[in-house]
């Protein structure tokens, strides 16, 4: 049995498998309506969510699965001091895989090793958010035909933002790519990831507090939402919160074939005005991550169509 708690789990294979798999449901979406009937996926969610929790639960319905699950702490045993070691067991005996996200690091990790089921990390604390750089992959293989040789921006808070930490990690192994890491000196990219994961790999990068500067240099550029929940102190989020706004005189700075991507939810970072630029591809994300999610129940479940 099989969990996915980080985007290494897989190998560069077996990700290309995935990716495949997701172009194919893409173009051929009802020849997988029926592969899961009769298995259930629950959803597990200590921590608020729209995108992730709804679009597993979409996924789950489009294998032609069923769903069932809580969207928040409070609305589980959580709330009476149950462990997710606990819940798991439990839910092992109702369900068929789960999605799990929640505040603390590790605690999807913690629930897998009690599991029956397979278990998705939909995303712990500031650390990892896998499915999150599933969708992203397959979004930037699928606008720019490649997934080597780009120049990617990284913008906003680089610190508290996991789907950040999680797409340099699965990006580094792909040949020729080179970061922009875009972000205010307080929200600079943690120490373990420029040292541990960049600099080991020999990964070309250059941190920058000026997105006009970075712009013309880009494939990508992903933005990202300043992590309310993870500060210490109102102040500080107040201060840096509408820190990096993308407006259309700074799109008019960007390369024609450059695309922008974000994990949403925007707050401020990227003006309602952009939305209509041929290269804001963030709703399209959103839809990509509905494939990739199908693609990865089917590919944990071990059902082949
Ligand atoms: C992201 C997350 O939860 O980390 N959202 C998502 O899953 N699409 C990004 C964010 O909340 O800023």
């Amino acid at each position: 049995m099989r969990h996915l708690m980080s985007p290494l789990d897989f190998s560069v294979d077996e990700l290309d498998q995935l990716l495949d798999l997701a172009a194919d449901i893409e173009k051929n979406p009802q020849k997988y309506a029926h592969a899961c009937e009769g298995k259930k996926l629950a959803t597990c969610f200590y921590e608020p969510s729209t995108r992730t929790r709804l679009s597993f639960e979409a996924a789950m319905l489009n294998l032609g699965g069923s769903v069932l699950g809580f969207s928040s702490a409070d609305s589980s045993s959580a709330a009476k001091g149950e462990s997710v070691s606990d819940t798991i067991r439990v839910i092992s005996c109702y369900a068929d895989i789960c999605a799990m996200r929640h505040p603390k690091e590790g605690a999807p990790l913690v629930a897998s090793m009690k599991s029956q089921i397979p278990v998705i990390n939909a995303g712990d604390g500031g650390h990892q958010h896998p499915t999150q750089t599933l969708t992203d992959l397959l979004t930037i293989r699928s606008l720019k035909g490649r997934m080597n040789d780009l120049t990617i921006g990284l913008c906003g808070d680089l610190k508290f933002g996991r789907t950040v930490h999680s797409l340099i990690n699965a990006l580094i192994r792909y040949p020729g790519i080179r970061f922009l890491l875009i972000s205010p000196e307080e929200l600079r990219i943690p120490s373990y990831i420029r040292e541990d994961v960049l600099h080991a790999n020999h990964i070309p990068f250059a941190e920058a507090e000026r997105l006009e500067d970075a712009m013309p240099d880009l494939d990508i550029l992903y933005m990202t939402r300043v992590q309310k929940e993870r500060f210490f102190n109102e102040e500080d989020y107040v201060r840096l919160k509408n820190y990096y706004i993308l407006t259309k005189s700074k799109m008019e700075l960007a390369r024609k074939d450059m695309f922008v991507l974000h994990p949403l939810p925007r707050v401020n970072e990227i003006s309602v005005e952009v939305d209509d630029d041929p290269r804001a591809a963030y709703f399209r994300q959103a839809q990509y991550g509905v494939y990739v999610r199908m693609a990865l129940i089917l590919t944990l479940l071990e059902i082949n169509v």
